[in-house]
């Protein structure tokens, strides 16, 4: 693999930026074009928003993981400024799931066809030992073909640990495993609850539960946990076919060790997805759609 490396201030002095693509907890992501000669390349410039601390040390976090990491799933980091503080990646041009998910829920087959990719690339990592930490929709991707990529790596660990450590609770509330908020996570299966919320909210348009802080005493959340799935399928009138619902049960569960692995979950999702054309197809639509 090509060694990422720190690119000189002459890089970035070159770039135009074009305009804003998100905004986020740690950072500023841009759309920066590079000009050699006839030549133009664009790319997403992950850039600190705020001097702070916190912010600084997941943004370094984010290039240690990713200098480690390639895979077609994945969004490829290319440089990065010398002060750690900007990430130069592969610009996607299609947004997030979040965009595509707006009008509509989708059908199994083609929300199977994403999730098979996002499975993908997380049999990968948690093969070579790193967790992603914060799945969600808006940190899945779409690139210019159309395919999944995952991105946003500011609380991925390798064998358990990020670069520098921090004591603030990793990941987004409504996506992380209940054991986040009590001692000992195990990462890669909290990886895996978070992949079936993902799943979830792409079947049905809703999120399962709001959140699972124990503070919060989120209804839906007590019924998943007091394993009351019945009335759980009845409040939130779910009309899933019985796999979907026997796959939440066992992905939802308290205990991390029930939860199906990667690769597990993507032989699921492979016997359930479209076909690329079709898949490809629904996306155009949803994109002329917005
Ligand atoms: N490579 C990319 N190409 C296109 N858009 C991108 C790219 N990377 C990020 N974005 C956009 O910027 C948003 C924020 O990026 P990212 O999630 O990496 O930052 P963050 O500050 O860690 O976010 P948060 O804390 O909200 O999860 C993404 O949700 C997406 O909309
Ligand atoms: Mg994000």
């Amino acid at each position: 693999m090509q060694q990422v490396q720190a690119l000189p201030p002459q890089f970035f002095q070159g770039l135009k930026i074009q305009s804003i693509l998100g905004e986020g907890h740690d950072a500023k992501v841009l759309l920066a074009l590079e000009t050699k000669g006839n030549e133009k390349k664009e790319y997403a410039l992950k850039c600190q928003a705020q001097k702070i601390q916190d912010t600084a040390i997941n943004l370094f976090n984010e290039i240690q993981i990713l200098i480690h990491i390639k895979h077609p799933h994945i969004i490829e980091l290319f440089g990065y400024s010398q002060d750690f503080t900007c990430l130069v990646l592969e610009y996607c041009p299609y947004g997030t799931l979040v965009q595509l998910i707006k009008s509509s829920p989708f059908p199994v087959s083609i929300a199977a066809s994403l999730m098979y990719q996002v499975t993908l690339a997380l049999t990968y990592m948690h093969e070579q030992g790193f967790t992603h930490g914060d799945l969600k929709l808006s940190n899945v991707l779409i690139d210019s073909q159309y395919n999944i990529k995952l991105c946003d790596f500011g609380f991925a660990r390798w064998n358990g640990k990020m670069a520098i450590e921090k004591q603030t609770i990793a990941g987004s509330e409504g996506y992380t495993a209940p054991e986040i908020w009590t001692s000992n996570p195990n990462y890669i299966k909290s990886d895996m609850f978070s992949v079936a919320v993902i799943f979830f909210i792409l079947i049905t348009g809703h999120p399962p539960f709001e959140s699972n802080n124990p503070d919060n005493h989120d209804p839906w959340w007590n019924l998943i946990k007091n394993n009351q799935w019945d009335t759980y399928w009845k409040d939130i009138r779910s009309n899933l076919d019985q796999e979907c619902k026997n796959l939440f049960v066992q992905m939802f569960s308290i205990q991390p060790e029930e939860r199906l692995s990667a690769n597990h979950l993507n032989q699921w999702f492979k016997l359930k997805q479209t076909t690329q054309e079709n898949l490809i197809q629904e996306i155009k639509k949803r994109l002329t759609e917005m």
